[in-house]
């Protein structure tokens, strides 16, 4: 069986596959496209075509039949994946199959309205064993206008899933949400960015553990304003749909003008949670850079604005002491930004120039130090922003997002740049180019401290501003292969697939607080990588939660992300230096042993948080005990991801200890922690076959 499989009968039936899952799809009489199967695999000469059954004359056979893609018009009233309006006002559209293309791996069915309008769909089989689709809408007539436009719908035929997604907002990201579908569940951002509530993606599942049970999950690769729709029929189907948020939204088209939407990808999984985790890791790290992440030293949560040169260069001395691999000066070098006397910023964001007092001989004499130190030099920026108090604002007041008429709020005092007109794409562009030109620099954090508002008439500028921002990073990167870019807003804002695509390194919350962060990293690590995991190990008390965690636990928290630390290493002891130094070597050394990731199951009644990383050659265990209980007692761990025949090495119980794969997964090993933020690693190494 072919990865695209087509039977040209009476029907034509339309089978892709992957290792895991088959998606099937029909074209009715009528010309509709009928979906018919998304679950394990089938073969498509296997397929009953069965009757669909209008019920009565309330049920209707489009709003009772799956399609592939619906559009607005006659009997449906589910959500729609396209709404437009025709020259004449008319907005029905009536999309009939046309025909196909296919490849070994890749299926694209042609759909096409006499009024004016051809759809394409895209279906392409992923080697990580998913499938990604996408749509490409080309108008026939002189401005058709697109009002929704989603990138798929799918169908599962089950109802009462379960829907796993995150929930928070600026320090409280990635909280991990549970329910069931009941009615209809949107999932939204209206903030420009792909949002600290939601994440644009949908894991459902019938009664899912992390080892078993049915999952369908897809995501969107988009980090603007997205809208995942998960809709529960009368008639016993689940539908989920994604795409661009239809809110505010309006393109149009010219004649023969297309829109091409984001990608979707999507599996399905009869092995439960860590196998789809897996997949979508996989999926992840497939768009991503390839390369370990370098250990960074970020100055942040030290300094804050207060940047001179003199103090990051100690902190860069320490920084390299203590084993980072980069050195990232934070806001606060450039222009005149400083803090007014109540603490808001209202200054400096646009003017690009390295601030004469804080860096009177500009940034050479740092860079030079860190790059003698043996660091990567890496820098922040907030290349979407104007502060109203700026040259930049001087000169272009015109250039940022505004209603007319109307005064335009500052968030963070600061404005939004209107990044869809080409005058500010060439400033930002070449500003970026400039800086990356003129310094020895491997590393930028772009950050976007506040959401997009009051966008003005343009109806199409929530998506024209993302479509701006990723040229402008591939340009940047093309220009400067080589050179990394975090994404960042405002924390963990801007985290998706899109995202993942474009930017090499993702900072995943302001929240730094280390028990917090198993929450978080339990949450992301259900569909992003943990390589995209960006977490720093900060003071204590900690500014968010005023708890004081003990460094290794913080530690511990963070390395199981990609390893950063931000503490105010000027602050600190000789003996907490040189633990931080024993921490970033065993980090390091572990590195090539942390590539799948599992959470492993706690049968204590204890509050043990476990969780692991297999390779080839060996495994880690992350254990933590945040607070022992009255009666507390052991946990035992069951590992996951070891060759059941193979033979591990570990230290356990101060003792060094030997056994299989099979024997540390069926029956595990006993681990009894103590007191309260207590935390330990394991290391298995793979000794023989
Ligand atoms: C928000 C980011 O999340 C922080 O890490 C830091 O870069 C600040 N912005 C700087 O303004």
């Amino acid at each position: 069986m072919t990865a695209v499989e087509v039977l040209d009968g009476d029907h034509h039936l339309f089978g892709v596959h992957t290792t895991s899952m088959s998606y099937v799809f029909t074209v009715t009489a009528e010309g509709l496209l009928r979906h018919l199967h998304w679950g394990a695999p089938i073969a498509l000469a296997d397929v009953i075509i069965e009757p669909i059954w209008a019920l009565s004359t309330n049920d209707l056979i489009h709003d009772v039949m799956p399609q592939e893609y619906p559009p607005h018009g006659r009997f449906r009233y589910n959500e729609q994946c396209l709404m437009v309006r025709f020259p004449d006002g008319g907005r029905e559209l009536d999309l009939q199959y046309q025909g196909y293309d296919a490849t070994d791996t890749e299926l694209t069915v042609h759909l096409h309205d006499p009024k004016g309008v051809d759809v394409d769909l895209h279906y392409e089989v992923l080697a990580v064993d998913a499938i990604k689709r996408w749509a490409v809408i080309t108008s026939d007539v002189p401005g058709l206008v697109l009002e929704s436009v989603a990138s798929a719908q799918f169908a599962i035929p089950f109802q009462d899933l379960t829907l796993r997604n995150v929930e928070g907002r600026w320090g409280a990201e990635f909280q991990q949400t549970v329910q069931q579908v009941r009615g209809k569940i949107v999932l939204e951002s209206r903030h420009g960015i792909s949002n600290h509530h939601h994440s644009p993606y949908a894991v459902l599942s019938r009664e899912a553990t992390e080892t078993s049970g049915r999952v369908w999950a897809a995501a969107l690769a988009f980090s603007g304003n997205t809208k995942t729709v998960v809709e529960q029929t009368q008639y016993g189907q689940t539908l989920l749909q994604l795409g661009v948020n239809d809110f505010d939204l309006e393109l149009t088209l010219l004649e023969g003008e297309t829109f091409t939407t984001p990608p979707v990808v999507a599996l399905y999984s009869e092995q439960g949670l860590e196998d789809v985790s897996h997949r979508l890791h996989a999926f992840g790290r497939s768009l991503m850079s390839g390369g370990d992440r370098p250990v960074l030293y970020n100055s942040w949560e030290a300094t804050n604005f207060d940047v001179t040169c003199d103090g990051q260069i100690a902190l860069a001395e320490s920084a390299a002491a203590i084993g980072a691999e980069l050195f990232v000066v934070d806001d606060g070098w450039f222009g005149r930004r400083s803090p007014d006397a109540t603490g808001g910023i209202t200054d400096g964001l646009g003017d690009w120039w390295v601030d004469p007092v804080k860096f009177p001989d500009g940034l050479a004499p740092l860079i030079t130090r860190v790059r003698e130190l043996g660091m990567d030099f890496g820098i922040w920026v907030e290349p979407e922003m104007v502060n109203p108090d700026s040259d930049l604002f001087a000169e272009h007041p015109d250039w940022i997002y505004s209603e007319p008429g109307r005064t335009t709020d500052t968030a963070r005092g600061q404005y939004v740049l209107n990044l869809t007109l080409p005058a500010v794409q060439e400033f930002v562009a070449k500003m970026l180019d400039e800086l990356l030109t003129d310094n020895d620099i491997a590393y930028l954090k772009w950050d976007a401290n506040r959401p997009m508002s009051q966008v003005g008439p343009g109806r199409d500028v929530w998506l024209r501003h993302i479509e701006a921002l990723y040229a402008i990073v591939a340009q940047v990167k093309r220009r400067h292969p080589g050179v990394l870019i975090e994404a960042c807003a405002s924390g963990g804002g801007r985290i998706d697939f899109g995202a993942l695509a474009v930017f090499d390194d993702f900072w995943t919350s302001d929240n730094t607080d280390a028990l917090d962060r198993l929450e978080i990293h339990r949450a992301y690590s259900l569909v992003y990588p943990p390589k995209a995991m960006r977490a720093w190990v900060t003071d204590v008390p900690n500014f968010l939660s005023q708890r004081s965690i003990p460094l290794q636990f913080r530690f511990h928290s963070a390395m199981f992300g990609s390893l950063g630390v931000g503490c105010d290493l000027s602050t600190m002891s000789d003996d907490e230096l040189a633990q931080c130094a024993k921490y970033v070597e065993e980090y390091k050394a572990l590195r090539p042993l942390m590539d799948q990731f599992h959470r492993l199951e706690n049968p204590s009644r204890n509050d043990y948080r476990l969780f692991q990383y297999s390779s080839q050659s060996g495994a880690v265990l992350f254990a933590f005990l945040p607070q022992s209980r009255l009666g507390h007692t052991s946990t035992t761990v069951r590992l996951r991801g070891l060759e059941p025949s193979a033979r591990y090495r570990f230290t356990h119980d101060w003792q060094q200890r030997e056994a299989s794969g099979q024997y540390l997964m069926s029956r595990g090993i006993r681990l009894w922690m103590q007191g309260d933020y207590a935390s330990t690693i394991i290391r298995f190494d793979r000794v023989g076959n």
